[in-house]
């Protein structure tokens, strides 16, 4: 079967859907294609920090009323080194930037809702997807569906698939350049239904490991814990989670941690990677398909929402004005803030754990460095200015 649309978009994450969402208010048809079942999508527990840029985006897209009434707005965090903990006041250090704790399953949930109403046609469940004749300008996407082959013919092609998705892999080598850096550990995460043990999110350095305290509301928790790279899920009982927890926890917080059944547990590994340049003709890639970054700057979806920010206001001014010039300049503008977020979550990563190919000088480094920026009020400052998030750059 053969289907026509403006802009077929593979992946139904939030990159897919928000963009589809953003481009349906300018009434730019669009088709969205993904893998697997909404029901799986919903079931990735991943992001829970959103940048005042990315929330702007939501508010935009016309689906910002349920993350502004249930989301909560955190006006500041900790970070604790050596047992002492440092509230960074991201308010006052940023002139009033603040970011929202709001899980991306319920962001997705609200994309996906949103994608209902607009009528706009989503198919999951495809497989055998494969972007065709990006460099012409009659580009189209082959897919199969409910045993069917199908061809889908559009002007432009979004590749929001994530990571392992097929949209970078379609591009030839010699056309695109990939930079890598793998850390020797990984987060296990633990979600429960207990009240957080902070009200703010809590960073911690600690000789065992880093750990992180964050949350999805005052009844919901989200813990994580570094772990070795090879380690696994299953090694890993609730108990074991949580005694260790303790012991990478200041004394006043362990004491205060309210303990219970995971709801969910999984490891993210930790990985640095950009994709450059981030289109290929008529092809463009967004989020997790161009760039990852290890968790810990909270960077990922929210470098994800720069990138569909500036597809977006290029599609919206080339069907809206005809300004095809602006299509080349989307790489360039996106890298930028990729670049930024990867530096950023690079330099939290290496400050806040110990890896193993770390040595001994260099530890003595991290916790130089990453002590002099929590004491001093200009370090203060530039930790809060990249947590909030820096603002989208504007197209022209
Ligand atoms: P994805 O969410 O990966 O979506 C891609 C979609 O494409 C998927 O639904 C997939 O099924 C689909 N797909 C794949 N291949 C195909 C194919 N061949 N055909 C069709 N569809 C396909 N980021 C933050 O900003 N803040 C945080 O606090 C934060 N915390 C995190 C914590 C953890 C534990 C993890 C793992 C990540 C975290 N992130 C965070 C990162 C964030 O979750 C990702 O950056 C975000 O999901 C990227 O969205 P995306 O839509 O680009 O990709
Ligand atoms: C989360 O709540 O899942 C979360 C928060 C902050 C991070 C990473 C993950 O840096």
């Amino acid at each position: 079967m053969s289907v026509k649309t403006k802009v077929a978009i593979i992946g139904a994450g939030p990159s897919g859907l928000l963009l589809g969402q953003l481009l349906h208010k300018q009434g730019i048809e669009n088709v969205v294609l993904e893998r697997v079942t909404p029901d799986y999508v919903l079931g990735r527990i991943r992001a829970g920090v959103l940048e005042t840029g990315f929330a702007r985006l939501m508010r935009e897209a016309g689906i910002g009323d349920r993350m502004d009434t249930e989301g909560e707005v955190h006006d500041g965090v900790e970070i604790v080194v050596n047992d002492r903990r440092h509230r960074i006041d991201l308010k006052g250090l940023t002139g009033g930037n603040t970011v929202i704790v709001y899980g991306q399953t319920e962001l997705t949930r609200d994309l996906m809702e949103a994608r209902t109403r607009s009528k706009q046609r989503t198919y999951y469940e495809v497989s055998n997807v494969q972007p065709q004749d990006a460099l012409t300008n009659k580009p189209y996407v082959t897919f199969e569906h409910d045993g069917a082959r199908h061809r889908l013919d559009c002007d432009y092609i979004a590749g929001c698939d994530g990571f392992h998705g097929v949209s970078r892999k379609s591009i030839p080598d010699d056309c695109i350049t990939e930079h890598e850096k793998l850390y020797p550990g990984g987060w296990l995460g633990l979600l429960s239904e207990t009240p957080p043990v902070n009200p703010e999110l809590v960073y911690i350095k600690h000789a065992r490991g880093f750990a992180l305290c964050s949350l999805r509301s005052q009844t919901r928790s989200r813990y994580y814990l570094q772990v070795g790279k090879d380690d696994v899920v299953e090694a890993w009982s609730d108990e074991r989670f949580w005694d260790e927890l303790k012991r990478r926890l200041p004394e006043e917080l362990s004491a205060k941690l309210v303990t219970g059944p995971s709801i969910e547990k999984s490891i993210a590994p930790m990985r640095s990677f950009v994709a450059e340049p981030m289109q290929y003709g008529n092809l463009f890639l967004l989020g997790d398909a161009a760039h990852i970054v290890p968790p810990t700057g909270a960077k990922g979806l929210n470098t994800a929402g720069g990138d569909v920010h500036v597809l977006y206001k290029i599609l919206s001014l080339v069907y809206g004005e005809g300004r095809t010039d602006l299509l080349e300049k989307y790489s360039d503008i996106c890298l930028r803030r990729v670049w930024n977020g990867q530096r950023f979550s690079w330099w939290m990563s290496n400050m806040l754990h110990d890896f193993k190919d770390t040595s001994a000088f260099e530890l003595n480094l991290h916790t130089s460095d990453i002590e002099y920026h929590l004491q001093s009020d200009a370090g203060r400052k530039v930790i809060a200015e990249q947590y909030v998030g820096l603002p989208f750059e504007k197209i022209e």
